[in-house]
Parts: structure tokens; C-alpha cells; sequence
């Protein structure tokens, strides 16, 4: 292996190791996931309906929530930055990525991976709605709302977790983690904080 592309991440065995506590496990997870899949098959049957994933955090939760929607529906997928890959967001926003297809009179539902500042999201659905769809909902995963700076009005939560910087199920740090069945708090001393 070339010295200069030796990251220490890869010398861990596991990840499991980095986790200093499992906040959602496989089976809760398995669960709301479940009954996010009936609302969407209640509130959009014999509708046309886009789910709108954003890169790369929602991935996991956006391949099992569509296993567990039983009404025909289309994906499509974003992807945004928030300058930086740290534990916070910046608050300015760019797409690295646009959707494929128009939005224009279709029931369109943004799946994220966690609501954090919000400004991710408030970008993002402000954007959508110029392109005018019949409707615009938002569903997240996970929602830190102690951390809210912009107020946004978010349709469905899977889960309201407090405020701690967590990985896994799609989520990461530093683009590592996501591969972690479960959502669990990074120790503080991985991103070189206190514990
Ligand atoms: P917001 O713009 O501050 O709401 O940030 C949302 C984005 O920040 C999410 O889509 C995640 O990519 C990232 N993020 C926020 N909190 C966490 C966390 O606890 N773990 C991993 N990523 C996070
Ligand atoms: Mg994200």
C-alpha cells in the first residue's frame, strides 16, 4: 500500500468498536420503517408519486423504505453539499447532483437521511417548489430538533433523536460508518473531542 493514501481508519478490524452507544437497533429500525411504508401506501394510492433520495446519507434507509411501499412509485436522486465534511453544516448549500426528471405536477416526497440545522432541507424544498409539484413532503429518518436554525416543516419523522453526532444506517463521518446496521453515537474522542 502506497504511505501516501494510508488512512488509519483501515487498519480497524471493526467499526464496531468507534460506537459509544446504539441509539436505534436493527429491529426498531426494521419497524418504522415498516410503518413509514404504510403511510406513504395509504396517503398516495392511485396517485403518482417520485421519492427524491439525497445522496448519500438516505441510501439505506431509501432501499428499505421502497421494499416496504407496495404502491407503484418512481425514484429519483439528489446530491447536496454543506461546504465541508465535518460534524456540522455550514449552512451553504450546493447540488452536486440534479434530478433526472421533471417534477413539474407531480406528488413528490424528499427522503433524507437526519434534519440537523435544517438548512439542507430548507435549500432543497425551496428549490423543488419553484419547479412546481402538484405536492412537496418531506420525510427524515432522523430529526435532532434541539438543533434547528431554520424553521421547516417536516411531514414525517422516523425517529427524534437528541443532540449527538450519530452514524451509521447510511449516515457517516468523514464518509466512513455507513455500512453500520444500526444508528449509534461515534465516540467523541474519533472526531479528536473529549469524552
Ligand atoms: P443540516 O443542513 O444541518 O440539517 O444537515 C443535514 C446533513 O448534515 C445531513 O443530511 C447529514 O449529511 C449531515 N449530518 C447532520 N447531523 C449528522 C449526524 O449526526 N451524523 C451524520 N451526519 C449528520
Ligand atoms: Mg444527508
Amino acid at each position: 500500500m502506497s504511505a501516501s493514501f494510508h488512512r488509519p481508519i483501515f487498519d480497524k478490524v471493526s467499526l464496531h468498536q468507534d460506537i459509544a452507544k446504539v441509539l436505534v437497533d436493527e429491529v426498531s429500525l426494521r419497524q418504522r420503517v415498516r410503518e413509514l411504508g404504510e403511510i406513504i401506501n395509504r396517503e398516495y394510492a392511485h396517485k403518482d408519486l417520485l421519492l427524491v433520495s439525497v445522496l448519500k446519507g438516505s441510501i439505506i434507509f431509501m432501499a428499505d423504505l421502497i421494499r416496504a411501499i407496495t404502491i407503484p412509485h418512481e425514484i429519483d436522486f439528489m446530491a447536496t453539499s454543506s461546504y465541508g465534511t465535518g460534524v456540522s453544516s455550514s449552512g451553504v448549500v450546493r447540488i452536486l447532483k440534479d434530478l433526472n426528471t421533471s417534477i413539474e405536477g407531480r406528488n413528490v416526497i424528499i427522503v433524507e437521511d437526519i434534519i440537523d440545522s435544517g438548512h439542507t432541507l430548507n435549500y432543497l424544498a425551496r428549490i423543488l417548489q419553484e419547479r412546481q409539484p402538484a405536492s412537496l413532503r418531506i420525510m427524515t429518518l432522523l430529526d435532532k430538533p434541539e438543533r434547528r436554525e431554520v424553521d421547516i416543516h417536516v411531514d414525517w419523522v422516523g425517529f427524534s433523536i437528541p443532540n449527538e453526532f450519530v452514524v451509521g444506517y447510511g449516515l457517516d463521518y468523514n464518509e466512513i460508518y455507513r455500512n453500520l446496521p444500526y444508528i449509534g453515537v461515534l465516540k467523541p474522542s474519533v472526531y479528536g473531542a473529549p469524552e
